[in-house]
């Protein structure tokens, strides 16, 4: 069998990588090492001279990237770069870098493939298995907790906030009605039921509410936000920014972000439009088709 690692493909690998510009003496975090695919990549265009810095939250992951990252250090000998590995929330980066000290910060959102593909982690209607959905399965409430315990109003408000779930109300009822909801087939075919799939559909009728209750689970918006708001500080001077995200609620901010400190003068944004994957990585990796990366630099002046 396949390790994990083997059989996660990073998206959008390439362009990501050559965004960032690496030099092989530099700085380079990669806030979302997952499998660690990215950061392999940038691992090896490193010198010795060069520092990686990788974060995090979920402890499986970071345990399979730190495996990787030891394979790829091992090989490189006494050309390996320095590798530091934080096992936090990429919101706390502030915490751990220095101010004007990072040459390039990518950052590739949402779940990796491992998290939503063991059932037991709870992300996926695909597979029956706990109402988990935590990133960081060491704190916080889980999925679960969430669909049990908060009121329908606010159940329907975050379906619809996070999931862009126009049914949203009558899914929460349905919920609410079945609890206890302890599993996500249990919850798949509650929210299935209560709004059935359209003729022209072609996503499964409990994609939006997973989800919005996966986003709100891991304060996924907020932490972005809170990442696009420190990187300017933490970068150097023509330093650059890569972020991938997966939605348009992620997309959303990142260009509104990248737009408002191109106005301020702290960005130069290098993508137009977003970077998309090509047909040949779409067919190769599916998960691809929804990748939107978008890369600016660091500008001198502020
Ligand atoms: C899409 S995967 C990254 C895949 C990775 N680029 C690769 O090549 O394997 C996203 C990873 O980021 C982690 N993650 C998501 N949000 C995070 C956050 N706010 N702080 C730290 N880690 C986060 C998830 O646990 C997951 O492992």
């Amino acid at each position: 069998m396949l390790n994990p690692t083997e059989r996660h493909v990073p998206v959008l690998l390439k362009e990501a990588i050559e965004f960032l510009n690496v030099s092989s003496d530099g700085t380079y975090v990669d806030c979302t090492l997952g499998l660690a695919g990215h950061a392999e990549g940038i691992a090896r265009l490193l010198g010795p001279k060069g520092h990686l810095v990788g974060f995090d939250r979920d402890p499986e992951a970071l345990a399979l990237a730190k495996a990787r990252l030891d394979r790829v250090y091992e090989e490189l000998g006494s050309q390996a770069p320095k590798v530091t590995l934080i096992g936090e929330a990429f919101s706390t980066i502030a915490r751990h870098l220095e101010p004007a000290s990072v040459n390039g910060l990518l950052a590739d959102f949402g779940v990796s493939s491992l998290q939503f593909d063991e059932a037991y982690r709870g992300f996926s209607f695909q597979a029956d298995g706990p109402l988990d959905m935590r990133m960081d399965t060491r704190s916080g409430p889980d999925a679960a907790q969430v669909v049990n315990e908060v009121s329908e109003r606010e159940l329907a408000n975050l379906i619809y906030e996070y999931g862009e779930e126009r049914r949203s109300r009558r899914i929460a009822r349905a919920i609410v009605r079945g609890r206890p909801v302890t599993s996500t087939g249990q919850l798949a075919r509650i929210v299935a039921q209560a709004a059935p799939a359209m003729k022209q559909d072609r996503i499964h009728p409990a994609t939006r509410t997973f989800q919005a209750l996966r986003i709100y689970v891991n304060s996924e918006l907020d932490e972005i936000k809170a990442l696009l708001e420190a990187a300017p500080k933490l970068l150097k001077p023509s330093a650059r920014l890569a972020v991938i995200s997966f939605h348009s609620l992620e997309d959303r901010i990142a260009k509104d972000s990248l737009r408002e400190g191109a106005r301020q003068g702290i960005w130069e944004i290098l993508t137009r439009k977003p970077v998309t994957a090509g047909e040949e990585e779409m067919d190769r990796n599916p998960r691809s088709r929804s990748a939107k990366l978008r890369a600016a630099e660091r500008t001198a002046a502020r």
